[in-house]
């Protein structure tokens, strides 16, 4: 119990939730190609996870609790590398300049969170539909602030896309220096896979916000 709050445990409870957040990235990108199928399909999608709600509010719980102890241990880390960083070594400045860009991107994914969660998530949760024809794939569409069909927010989206494939990027660069007990062909193999979280995923997420703004999705 103690290891988990030493300096290798907090990074430990870093990368592993910092891996389930991911695996929560690619789950949450495969229900949203749904939208490439057609409106019946995606609208089918969320009203079937609508019909399962108690077993969606536990998962939205253990990603928060996943989310904490990812923020958490992160901060403690980044506190713990700048007093470090006094004792002025010139690894421990790396150090603290890796942390420090971890900590930007991260609060920039932070603040992502909040503008997703307040209008497309929050939208979705009180069904705050504007009359009853509106459906969850149109609420998507919509051309206001916070919502896809609005370009400013669809750039800001991109923007904040790309700061989480850096922060993920760095995260799997940073995780596999910590537990580099591995060979070191295998820390190339599993870099290369991790492009699969830090490239792919996130580029497809932008794939269908363009999609929306070009018309493609409409
Ligand atoms: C094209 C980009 C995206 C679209 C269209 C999209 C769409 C959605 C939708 C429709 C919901 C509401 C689901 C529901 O309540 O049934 C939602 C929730 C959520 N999204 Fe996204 N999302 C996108 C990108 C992201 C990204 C990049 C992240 C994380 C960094 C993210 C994290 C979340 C979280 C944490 C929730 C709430 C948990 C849940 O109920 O599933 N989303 N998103």
């Amino acid at each position: 119990m103690k290891f988990l709050f030493s300096s290798l445990g907090k990074k430990i409870q870093v990368a592993f939730s910092g891996l389930l957040l991911c695996i929560f990235l690619m789950m949450h990108l495969i229900n949203n190609l749904a939208l490439f199928v057609g409106p019946e399909v995606f609208n089918k999608m969320v009203a079937t996870l609508e019909s399962i709600k108690p077993i969606i509010r536990v998962m939205e719980a253990g990603l928060l609790i996943i989310l904490l102890m990812h923020i958490g241990n992160a901060l403690q880390l980044t506190f713990k590398n700048r007093k470090a960083s006094n004792s002025k070594s010139s690894n421990n400045q790396t150090s603290t300049l890796n942390s420090r860009t971890m900590a930007v991107s991260g609060t920039i994914v932070l603040l992502f969170f909040i503008i997703h969660l307040r209008y497309i998530w929050y939208t979705y949760q009180a069904h705050l539909f504007i009359d009853e024809t509106e459906t969850y794939y149109d609420v998507l569409l919509r051309n206001d602030w916070g919502y896809l069909g609005h370009t400013p927010t669809a750039v800001f989206y991109v923007l904040a896309i790309m700061f989480i494939a850096f922060h993920i990027k760095h995260g799997f660069q940073s995780a596999l220096k910590t537990f580099g007990v591995l060979k070191q062909s295998r820390i190339g193999l599993l870099y290369g896979l991790s492009f699969i979280f830090w490239g792919f995923i996130p580029a497809m997420f932008i794939v269908i916000i363009i999609s929306i703004q070009a018309g493609i999705i409409n």
